[in-house]
């Protein structure tokens, strides 16, 4: 996981934000639009939080600097999140997808936007590759009609070969062991 993750969660619980107003100040606006060759230094800086600029899933290297992605805006137009993601044949796996600000809809506008793209594009399936590390995203995709696919024990071992930058610790102090797949179904 990328060990620069931006954001904490807000102070108050999910649920106290039903009684925010909609614009409440501290809550960006989000829109989503796909990533254009002028956000080349921006996406290039949000990919490298990853550890280097290769990410690897079950044993193949992606550049997500050069994959297709969206791009996440708040209001004034600043870049707030990205996702990246690679489409082959009938499936579009979702690479990486970061939000800059954590639990204000980033993740989520983004997510949208690829899926979207992957009905567009007459895919079956959106996947994905998370760690076991990764609460916030096992927890994220599941809320989101991802289910688990598989569970492939001791993958990143393999994975540390092709991109030693893997951290050994993880979130919360758990070691990085396992790849997790999610899918989609579309
Ligand atoms: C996983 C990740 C992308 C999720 O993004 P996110 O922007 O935090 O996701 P969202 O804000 O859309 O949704 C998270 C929760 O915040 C809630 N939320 C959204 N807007 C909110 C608001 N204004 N106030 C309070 N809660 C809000 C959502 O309802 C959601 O809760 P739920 O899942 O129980 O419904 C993010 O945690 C992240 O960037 N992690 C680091 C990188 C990473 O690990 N990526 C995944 C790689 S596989």
């Amino acid at each position: 996981m990328p060990s620069g993750v931006l954001t904490r969660r807000p102070p108050y619980p999910p649920y106290l934000s039903l009684t925010l107003p909609l614009h409440a100040p501290n809550i960006p606006v989000v829109t989503t639009r796909p990533v254009e060759p002028d956000d080349r230094r921006a996406v290039a800086e949000i990919i490298l939080g990853w550890g280097s600029d290769i990410v690897v899933t079950r044993g193949r290297i992606h550049h997500p600097i050069d994959l297709p992605g969206f791009v996440a805006l708040d209001d004034d137009n600043k870049l707030v999140g990205l996702v990246t993601y690679t489409i082959s044949g009938r499936e579009c796996e979702i690479v990486t997808l970061d939000a800059h600000v954590k639990w204000q809809g980033i993740g989520t506008a983004l997510l949208k936007a690829v899926c979207r793209e992957a009905i567009a594009a007459s895919c079956t399936r959106v996947w994905l590759i998370t760690t076991n590390d990764n609460i916030d995203a096992i927890r994220f995709y599941q809320r989101r009609g991802f289910v688990l696919k598989a569970v492939y024990a001791n993958a990143i071992a393999e994975s540390r070969k092709l991109k030693p930058q893997i951290p050994l610790i993880g979130e919360h102090g758990i070691p990085i062991r396992d790849e997790i797949e999610f899918e989609r179904v579309l």
